[in-house]
């Protein structure tokens, strides 16, 4: 507990899943936490169940102004941050798909907002933390820009792979001005984003075989490595990749 304590982070896709169980164990651990959603009603609404040392802002991360606005307003209201994790993304189980049959349309509404958006989201969060001395900036990246973990993924996993890139070349650029960037790639989470693979019971267990632990992830599982690289225990951490995938990847 109070391992935060003093910082201001902003976690992007706060309204839901893991960017939610990553905003309330913030505050648990003694942050102030913005959550940062283009759900504006369902980030105001977490907000105001954490109390006191949450806010919520509306953000569309694949608008760039609508991100610069957003890093505006929470520096006005003296809620710079201090720890940025760049969290939302989407995965458009159904259309996402093989190569030769993957909508242009598909590819670049995942690009947009997966890859594009968390480069708004760590440009303008780099452009806030230099002024300060530097921050800690977190990724969330996947096993899919790692490994081929499924053959209809070709956009989600390209992003995420750019995903991975753009944190190690961030890192490198900024660290000797106080800036930490790091990823953590969680494997299977069972959150409203995978709702097309835990509500089939084949689909489920397939995946879960794969995961040598023998279970699915949950959000929580995310959230404590998260403290560790917002917080100064992972004050040698910068660029690196961290797994929190059941193993997955070690197969
Ligand atoms: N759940 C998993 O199995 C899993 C595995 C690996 C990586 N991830 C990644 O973790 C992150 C969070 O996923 P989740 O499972 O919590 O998803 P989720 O669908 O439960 O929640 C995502 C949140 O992001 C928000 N969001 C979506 N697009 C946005 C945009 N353009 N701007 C701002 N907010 C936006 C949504 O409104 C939602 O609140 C994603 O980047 C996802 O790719 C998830």
């Amino acid at each position: 507990m109070d391992r935060l304590e003093g910082r201001t982070a902003l976690v992007t896709g706060a309204a839901l899943g893991i960017g939610l169980a990553v905003a309330t164990r913030f505050v648990r651990e003694g942050a102030r936490v913005v959550l940062a959603d283009r759900n504006g009603d369902g980030a105001h609404a977490a907000a105001g169940e954490l109390g006191r040392n949450a806010r919520a802002v509306t953000m569309d991360i694949s608008d760039e102004d609508a991100v610069a606005a957003a890093f505006a307003e929470v520096e006005a209201a003296g809620w710079a941050p201090d720890v940025v994790v760049a969290n939302a993304g989407v995965q458009l189980f159904g259309q996402d798909a093989q190569a030769a049959d993957l909508d242009l349309d598909v590819w670049r509404r995942t690009i947009d907002i997966n890859l594009t958006g968390t480069f708004l989201t760590v440009k303008h969060a780099v452009r806030s933390m230099l002024p300060r001395g530097g921050g800690s900036i977190i990724l969330t990246g996947s096993p899919t820009g790692v490994n081929g973990e499924g053959k209809d993924f070709t956009a989600y996993s390209a992003s995420k792979a750019g995903i991975h890139g753009l944190a190690r070349t961030v890192a490198a650029a900024y660290a000797d001005r106080g800036i930490r960037v790091n990823t953590v790639q969680p494997a299977y989470t069972e959150t409203p984003l995978v709702a097309a693979i835990s509500e089939d019971p084949a689909s489920r267990a397939a995946i879960i075989g794969r995961i040598p632990l023998g279970r699915a992830g949950t959000p929580d599982d995310v959230a404590g490595i998260m403290v560790y690289l917002a917080s100064d225990d992972g004050a040698f951490a910068t660029g690196a990749l961290f797994s929190v995938d059941g193993g997955m990847t070690t197969i």
